[in-house]
């Protein structure tokens, strides 16, 4: 199993980068412009230093007031040309960076939305979300900032070393000597804050899915009164979360006092050294001036140098986390086999061209399935619905009821047998066409955030008005949409959290109902109203599954009577079939069940 925040190898940075630069292809031209940006801007930076030795030593030689300010006038234009460099890049870069982002975040969802089911079930929704957040924030950041400094402050820390040994080889030995103290101690410490910063990411993510956990959970913890455990939940991730990020930002802050004494003691040094080299006349004091400022400013590039690596070093796991779902596989959808509407019906259209018409006639030979290889949860299940039959599926709870409903539309994959659908195999069937044909109440509904109207219409896209309002009335859904303060137009939140769980399902078979579709899916539809509206749903539901083939699981076993074939599952068999009458006949588990729950009502 793929997990987030799995431990980076070398090998998949290399692959990083390189999908990275895939992305960024289409902006290689404005990529190239920033890096000539930045060498312009460093190089009128290192320029400018240098230029302080044509002037200091103008001015001891023969001090003329016009060459000390061609001198100055020409430090002006280099400077002037290196901080326009500067603007440039930084403005092409929240270009090309947002760009890139952009991209990703767009690649990502709609790949998301491609992803089957059991991705679904793998991933914790806090990890999905911490990508779009905390990952791409942590791109964004190190292309807007870390991309251009490391390029700068690389050239920044070659022409450095390059100038000082044309100015002076001999204390540039003193220097390279410094540095390399320098690169030895950020790198021992680097690699310590490192380990830090991968903790930390996944202390953040940790954080962000237990706050998103608890928070939709909300009502639940105030049942079970659970909230000072939260609490204390809470407390235990933030803690971990605090010393990741002391543990890393104190290494990184330990670097920068170090490499800055370091830069001292080697100032105090060269500048001594220096002094008596003047003296002796080994070397002038122009030259002297502005090595000085060279070595001094030295030290600010090496340390950032290695602290946005750092960061492009968190940017880059971030972008594998990111890239480890784009490379997670579609659903498959090999299927030709297409769905056409015309005035009387339905038809499939095959890949030859043939048309056979759609009737609903389920098939399902030696099914076997699990959701994970280790475990079959349907084992060796047949059934057949003839169109227009009303299927009903019974069994305690965990039975597998479910699971056979999501089969049909290939929410899951079967292990082995075949699924027939008029005939025809439903890995044949284009997936989104093998989808059209369904519509499901499911066990848990969801409502998006619009209208009631769009919520409804969410069922068929292009249903008018009218056919919305039909549906309700069907659903029985219309009296209270009526009664609410804006009717149909009112606002449904935060999953209809302002309706009541009843209304949420009667909404649900609305738009189940808005779709009308060939054939209907009834997951413990009705299990959530009480049994005066279950009366009227049915007699309206009546009206809807005319001419449909529907499969129902009903937790009342008055509804499943009426049922043409039941079905009885048991851990992922069908132990009993038959109709109502057959099955109490044969006093085996249905009749259990069956007075079992007479008794109860
Ligand atoms: N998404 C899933 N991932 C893994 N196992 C699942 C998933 N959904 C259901 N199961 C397991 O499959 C079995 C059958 O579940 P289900 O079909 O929902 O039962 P029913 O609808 O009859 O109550 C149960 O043991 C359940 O734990
Ligand atoms: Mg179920």
């Amino acid at each position: 199993m793929r997990r987030p925040y799995t431990s980076k190898k070398p090998k998949d940075m290399k692959y990083t980068i390189s999908r990275m630069s895939g992305y960024l292809g289409n902006q290689r031209t404005k990529l190239i412009l920033v890096v000539i940006a930045v060498a312009i801007s460093v190089s009128g930076n290192l320029a400018g230093t240098y230029m302080i030795r044509p002037v200091v030593n103008g001015l001891l030689e023969n001090g003329s007031r016009l060459q000390l300010m061609k001198g100055v006038l020409l430090t002006a234009v280099i400077y002037a040309v290196g901080v326009s460099a500067t603007f440039a890049y930084t403005q092409l870069m929240a270009r090309v960076s947002q760009r890139f982002v952009f991209d990703i975040r767009h690649d990502l969802f709609s790949h998301l939305e491609t992803l089957p089911l059991s991705f679904f079930d793998r991933w914790k929704h806090g990890d999905i979300m911490s990508l779009f957040t905390n990952d791409i924030d942590t791109i964004l950041d190190a292309m807007n900032n870390s991309f251009s400094s490391v390029i700068k402050n690389s050239i920044q820390i070659t022409g450095t070393m390059v100038l000082i040994a044309v100015l002076n080889w001999r204390l540039s030995l003193i220097v390279a000597a410094a540095y390399i103290l320098m690169f030895a101690y950020i790198r021992y410490s680097g690699k310590r804050s490192k380990a830090y910063y991968n903790k930390q990411q996944k202390a953040i993510g940790e954080l962000d899915g237990y706050v998103q956990e608890m928070v939709s959970g909300e009502k639940v913890v105030k049942v079970f009164t659970h909230e000072r455990e939260n609490i204390e939940g809470f407390v235990k991730r933030n803690e971990v979360l605090a010393a990741a990020g002391i543990g890393a930002q104190s290494y990184a802050a330990s670097m920068i006092p170090a490499v800055v004494s370091i830069s001292y003691i080697n100032y105090a040094i060269v500048a001594f050294v220096g002094g008596l080299m003047v003296l002796r006349g080994w070397t002038d004091v122009g030259s002297l001036a502005s090595y000085l400022v060279f070595v001094r400013q030295a030290a600010a590039p090496i340390n950032q140098f290695t602290q946005q690596t750092n960061f492009l070093i968190s940017a880059l796991s971030g972008a594998e986390r990111i890239f480890n779902v784009l490379d997670e596989k579609s659903e498959e959808d090999k299927g030709t086999v297409r769905l056409q509407r015309h005035d009387a019906g339905w038809d499939w259209i095959k890949a030859d061209g043939s048309a056979v018409p759609l009737r609903g006639d389920v098939r399902f030979s030696d099914v076997v399935f699990g959701y994970t290889p280790d475990r079959k949860i349907l084992d060796g299940i047949s059934l057949y619905a003839k169109p227009g039959q009303m299927i009903a599926l019974v069994g305690s709870t965990g039975a597998g009821k479910t699971t056979i409903t999501g089969l049909v539309n290939r929410f899951y994959g079967i292990s082995s047998g075949t699924i027939l659908y008029d005939g025809i195999d439903i890995r044949d069937i284009r997936l989104s066409d093998l989808r059209h044909s369904f519509a499901y109440v499911l066990q848990d509904t969801h409502l998006f955030t619009g209208t009631i109207r769009e919520n409804i219409r969410f069922g068929r896209l292009d249903a008018s008005d009218e056919d919305v309002e039909k549906a309700a009335s069907i659903a029985n859904a219309d009296s209270f949409i009526r009664r609410l303060p804006d009717g149909y137009d009112t606002l449904v939140t935060n999953d209809g959290a302002n309706l009541s769980e009843g209304q949420r399902q009667l909404l649900s078979i609305a738009r189940a109902a808005v779709a009308d579709p060939p054939v209907l899916v009834l997951d413990e539809a009705t299990s959530s109203v009480d049994t005066r509206t279950e009366d009227l749903i049915e007699k309206g539901m009546d009206k809807l599954m005319e001419g449909r083939t529907v499969f129902v699981i009903a937790h009342r076993l008055s509804t499943v009577r009426n049922a043409d074939a039941i079905l009885v599952l048991e851990r992922g068999r069908i132990i009993e079939r038959g109709d109502h009458e057959e099955l109490m006949a044969m006093k085996g588990r249905y009749y259990s069940l069956y007075m079992g729950m007479f008794e109860l009502e």
